[in-house]
């Protein structure tokens, strides 16, 4: 599939199965991660891959936070958090890891991240796999945060969820006047 092709057709999948990405795959995905534009190269982010049955460990990680937040929370919503992760046989974290810079300033470097996030997405639809860029309450928490390496200023920016598609929901038509403007000189 070609770039354009990836492009126009990428779509999200929640429902998702094993195959995953090989390593070689896997390492193409990340390669396709560190090619994101980046002010200043700073490289301003981390990947945590979980796979097979690291993703348990994501997921007591998840249970964890849940009680941590409210210890009177229930065995089944444990569980359910303890379920999360096995919704795709691989989910990579995208971590923004911002420093203090005199040129790019957290929310460039954040960007950033949320392109290289976005740049494995597109090359996991190009290599015929498909997945789900989620986020939600993880992403804040501080016991989540701690466990995956955030500190100070940095933003877990997600969690891609990556496998093969069960089933493609299709995509959605738009109206592109309600999103583009070609700007027109102005009369004098
Ligand atoms: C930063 C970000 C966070 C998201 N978080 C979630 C989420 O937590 N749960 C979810 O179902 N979709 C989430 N989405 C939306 C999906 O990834 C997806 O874009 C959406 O379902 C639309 O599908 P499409 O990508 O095929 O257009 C998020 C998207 C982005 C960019």
């Amino acid at each position: 599939m070609d770039a354009i092709e990836a492009l126009l057709t990428r779509k999200s999948t929640a429902k998702l199965d094993l195959p995953a990405p090989s390593k070689a795959e896997l390492d193409t995905l990340l390669q396709a991660a560190m090619r994101a534009p980046d002010h200043g190269c700073l490289r301003p982010w981390k990947f945590v891959v979980f796979k097979d049955r690291m993703r348990e460990e994501l997921g007591e990680i998840l249970c964890e936070a849940l009680t941590k937040n409210d210890p009177d929370a229930s065995e089944a919503a444990c569980e359910k958090e303890k379920k999360k992760p096995l919704r795709a046989p691989m989910v990579i974290a995208v971590i923004a890891k911002v420093s203090e810079h005199p040129k790019v300033p957290a929310m460039e470097q954040i960007i950033s991240a949320g392109a290289a996030a976005q740049n494995i997405m597109v090359a996991v639809h190009a290599m015929g796999f498909a997945g789900i860029w989620r986020t939600g309450s993880p992403c804040h928490d501080p016991h989540v945060r701690a466990r995956l390496g955030a500190v100070g200023g940095d933003e877990i920016v997600g969690f891609l969820y990556i496998g093969t598609a069960i089933s493609a929901p299709p995509i959605p038509e738009f109206e592109k006047s309600d999103y583009i403007m070609e700007w027109k000189a102005a009369a004098k």
